[in-house]
């Protein structure tokens, strides 16, 4: 098989790639290791930033998310059982968007399926296994896998690295310059049939450990607990995630229990790998960075670098200039380190520290005392959480 630009990985990244490729008459395939329905229904991330929404729109696969996506003008921070609200809108002029990842996957599997490819090869391949990278330094790299049992190849004059962390692009880069933060707790979170807390999210400080409530629809509210990142989830029967969630939110009556369809536990890591092209292999999204989800920018980081990519490969196919994509790595590391460094602060911030003495317990405190009294700090939380303006 031939095309111009083979993507490994069908997540946001990766499948956003191949969509605004197609709509500049670009040929891609992308390929997943696991199924449709797995990806489909692989719950993450929930909050979409403006520019996000944006950018789908454009696209023209946002009439769903507008549909069914709840905007958001405000959040609210809770420490020592009082709320705090941060009106981002009022003080941006933006708002956010609550709206599943599984979703925004839902909708480009669709729109990829229906458009086709230009080629004729097929847009999607789900189920492949043991891909990998060849002659990524030369101008013809190829990929290889197997499919349904049979060995293949697809050559390319790019790869989108977009496998997500555990992927397999990033490996067959040598000289990796890493950095990385590994973080002594982890979220559990659960999906419950229960009417959201309130209208807006609740960022909750709390003596046990952080808690955020948020939601999926006016019916599905979505809630997380800090927990340790060797947390067993049997050790959490219903009662035990309830009971801890009314203790750190404080919220009373408002939290309504329902039942819990899905729980799981997400460990905190934040990493950056510096190196995001070798020769014709571009990483983007989570396969070059790693956020803890405190500040709710995973999915929209990875977004960001897709509009760079796809901008860069277009000029490059249009008019052969490379100038765009020779400028990938640095444009989009300049986003990233900011989204990275909103993020560690939120987290610092809002989580518990178990080593943390009385001293910096105080300043904690102080920091979020400071986050909901001065408008200066925060508009500085707004502007970062509604998204910053891109580059390109
Ligand atoms: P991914 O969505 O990871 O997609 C990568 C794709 O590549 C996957 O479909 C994978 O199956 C495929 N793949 C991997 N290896 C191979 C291979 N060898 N061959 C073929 N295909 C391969 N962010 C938030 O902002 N808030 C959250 O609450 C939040 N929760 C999260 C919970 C979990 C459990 C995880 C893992 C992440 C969470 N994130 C969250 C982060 C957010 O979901 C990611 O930033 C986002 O998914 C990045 O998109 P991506 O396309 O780069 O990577
Ligand atoms: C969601 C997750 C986050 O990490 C966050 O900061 C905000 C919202 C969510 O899953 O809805």
């Amino acid at each position: 098989m031939r095309t111009q630009v083979g993507i490994i990985g069908a997540g946001p990244a990766g499948l956003l790639l191949s969509h605004l490729l197609h709509l500049q008459g670009i040929d891609s395939v992308v390929l997943e290791a696991r199924s449709r329905s797995y990806v489909e229904e692989r719950v993450r991330a929930g909050l979409l930033e403006q520019g996000s929404v944006d950018t789908l729109t454009e696209a023209g696969v946002a009439e769903r998310l507008h549909r069914e996506g709840l905007a958001h003008h405000g959040i609210e921070l809770r420490y020592d059982g009082i709320g705090h609200r941060i009106p981002l809108t009022d003080l941006t002029g933006r708002v956010v968007t609550i709206y599943g990842q599984q979703e925004v996957v839902k909708d480009l599997i669709a729109a990829r399926l229906a458009a086709g490819t230009h080629s004729g090869n097929p847009p999607i391949l789900f189920e492949v296994e043991d891909a990998a990278v060849h002659d990524v330094t030369s101008d013809n790299p190829r990929i290889t896998f197997r499919h349904d049992g049979q060995d293949q190849v697809l050559e390319c004059a790019f790869i989108g690295g977009c496998d997500g962390f555990h992927g397999i692009c990033r490996p067959a880069i040598p000289d990796l310059k890493i950095f990385e933060r590994v973080y002594p707790f982890a979220w559990l979170g659960i999906l419950s049939r229960s009417r959201p807390v309130s209208e807006e999210l609740i960022y909750a400080r709390h003596q046990d450990g952080f808690a955020l409530a948020t939601m999926r629809s006016n019916t599905i509210s979505r809630l997380y607990l800090q927990c340790t990142p060797e947390e067993d989830i049997n050790e959490w029967p219903d009662a035990r995630i309830w009971e801890e969630l009314h203790r750190r939110l404080g919220v009373g009556s408002e939290l309504e229990e329902g039942e819990i369809f899905q729980k799981g536990v997400t460990p905190m890591r934040s990493f950056v790998c510096e190196t995001m092209r070798h020769g014709r292999l571009f990483l983007a999204g989570d396969s070059a960075h790693i956020v803890p989800p405190t500040g709710a920018k995973g999915m929209n980081l990875a977004i960001a670098d897709i509009r760079v990519l796809a901008r860069g490969l277009e000029r490059f196919f249009a008019k052969g200039e490379t100038e765009l994509l020779d400028r990938y790595s640095e444009i989009c590391l300049r986003r990233i380190w900011k989204g990275q460094r909103f993020s560690w602060w939120m987290t610092s911030m809002l989580h518990r520290f178990d080593g943390n003495d009385p001293f910096e317990h105080r300043v904690q405190v102080a920091e979020l005392e400071y986050v909901s009294t001065s408008k200066a700090a925060m508009t500085t939380l707004a502007e970062n959480y509604v998204g910053l303006p891109y580059e390109v």
